[in-house]
């Protein structure tokens, strides 16, 4: 079985279509959140509520699957300086990001350590690496999953689980990239060593290496044109 949260959008909707149209032997499901469910296998959750997460995730996992790979795409931005922005608002991106991320390993982890198989990736930022103004909230809850991730792979290493993150930098989809003009893309691009934007089908690259190999544990990769 593969689960993709944030399958509405972005790159959690292209992995979702991709395994979706080209899994035949294995079950695929999604989540959204504020859209409406584009396909009967996506169910609108918000990984906020863990009463809600565990609800879905019992639901899935009564088709018993040998196999299961979680891709945490879920999540959120919300820019503002650190002087300046809201509690409210800094609690939100790590109420969904951090929070919300764990919400959803935890209601799947038992199953993984009970039948002996879990791939579990997480989608972090070069921005938690970088230091960029404006991000303070979104680079902490991102570094929070590095963390996060080195010790589940720690407490589930010897079941055969894995739990890694892609520090991703500026992607051809998702987050923000519609509000980026074309004389800001030329910017970024210049400050990018590969001078280009990531490919969809080079995350799903990095997606399926972290998946085939269990021995790459509580780690992260950077995925970002050599950006740091
Ligand atoms: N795109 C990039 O260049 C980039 C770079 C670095 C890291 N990342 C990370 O990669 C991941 C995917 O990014 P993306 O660009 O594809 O993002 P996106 O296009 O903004 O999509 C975000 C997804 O998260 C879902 N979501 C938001 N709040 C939620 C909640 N409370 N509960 C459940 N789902 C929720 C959204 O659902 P609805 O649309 O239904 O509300 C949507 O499907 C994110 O974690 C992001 O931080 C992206």
């Amino acid at each position: 079985m593969i689960i993709v949260t944030g399958a509405s959008r972005g790159i959690g909707n292209y992995l979702f279509r991709y395994y979706r149209e080209n899994q035949t032997d294995s079950q695929v499901y999604g989540t959204c959140h504020s859209a409406m469910a584009e396909d009967p296998n996506i169910s609108q959750i918000n990984i906020e509520n863990s009463e809600q997460v565990d609800e879905w995730s019992k639901s899935l996992l009564l088709n018993k699957p040998s196999e299961l790979t979680l891709i945490n795409c879920a999540g959120v931005n919300n820019n503002a300086m650190a002087h300046k922005a809201a509690v409210e608002d800094w609690q939100s991106v790590i109420n969904v990001n951090l929070l919300g991320t764990y919400n959803v390993i935890r209601s799947f982890l038992p199953y993984m350590r009970e039948v002996g198989h879990g791939r579990i990736v997480n989608f972090s930022s070069v921005v938690a690496e970088k230091g960029v103004p404006g991000t303070s909230a979104y680079a902490a809850s991102k570094s929070g999953m590095w963390g996060l991730s080195r010790a589940i792979a720690a407490e589930n290493g010897a079941k055969n689980i894995n739990i890694n993150s892609i520090n991703l930098g500026y992607s051809d989809i998702g987050m923000g990239i519609d509000e980026i003009n074309e004389d800001l893309k030329q910017i970024i691009t210049k400050n990018i060593p590969a001078r280009r934007f990531c490919q969809p089908e080079e995350i799903l690259d990095t997606v399926e290496f972290l998946r085939k190999v269990a021995y790459i544990n509580g780690t992260s990769i950077s995925l970002s044109g050599g950006l740091v």
